[in-house]
């Protein structure tokens, strides 16, 4: 684990670095890796190399990261276009370029956040780059209606299983106050088609599943940072 957690700190530093500049808004991702770039662009701040930054958090987690890092933290209500979005996945496939999001069960205000911005980049690692796609898609859903929702996502192939908290007996709430349903696909061999399944299923109000969003990956590596452009 030593070794990703090298790979996702240089390419979450990496992303602050080449991409932030003075007068920015910035959307802020969930997870280890984008908690780095949080990180190196409250650095940047104290350090005078940046000036007018403002942050859009996708979560709570990013919103206390930002805040203790000292990055000025706007409302996700008080804006409507970012420059930039720093966001993390849980994988990635190359060829698209789609990510799946929703590890972190914040997957709904991170698809806000990152179709806000100018230009979207993924830090990731090289381990989550999979083709296909076959990390179970996280699908927030509203709590009463789990048991039909669960039904329509078996026939559209999918195994839902709701998610439950680690340190509390019963599920995972969302920041919303929904539930959190991770759905195994296998392998997703039509990605868009799954997708749009998910998107007429009434109860269901966000999936994991970021389809032609994706602007930029940083792809840390053993030794170094891959940029991909797409
Ligand atoms: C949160 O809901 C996810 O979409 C995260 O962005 C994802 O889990 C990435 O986390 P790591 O950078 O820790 O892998």
């Amino acid at each position: 684990d030593g070794v990703f957690d090298a790979r996702r700190r240089r390419g979450g530093i990496r992303t602050a670095q080449d991409l932030i500049e003075d007068g920015m808004d910035v959307g802020l991702g969930t997870g280890s890796t984008t908690a780095w770039a949080v990180a190196e662009v409250g650095r940047m701040i104290r350090h005078g190399e940046l000036e007018d930054v403002r942050g859009v958090a996708t979560s709570l987690q990013s919103h206390e990261l930002a805040k203790e890092a000292g990055i000025p933290l706007v409302n996700l209500d008080a804006v409507t276009e970012l420059d930039v979005t720093i966001d993390g996945a849980d994988q990635y496939s190359e060829d698209e370029p789609t990510v799946i999001k929703g590890g972190g069960g914040a997957h709904a205000r991170e698809k806000v956040v990152d179709a806000m911005a100018d230009r979207l980049v993924i830090a990731t690692d090289e381990e989550k780059a999979t083709d296909p796609l076959d990390f179970p898609v996280p699908v927030e859903v509203m709590p009463d209606a789990r048991e039909v929702v669960s039904k329509d996502i078996r026939e559209v192939g999918g195994e839902p299983e709701l998610r439950m908290a680690v340190k509390k007996d019963g599920p995972v709430f969302t920041a919303n106050g929904n539930l959190v349903l991770d759905v195994d696909f296998g392998g997703l061999d039509d990605t868009a088609g799954t997708a749009r399944d998910l998107e007429k299923i009434p109860g269901i109000l966000e999936h994991g599943i970021f389809l032609d969003m994706v602007d930029t990956v940083y792809l840390g590596t053993e030794d170094d940072v891959d940029v991909l452009e797409f």
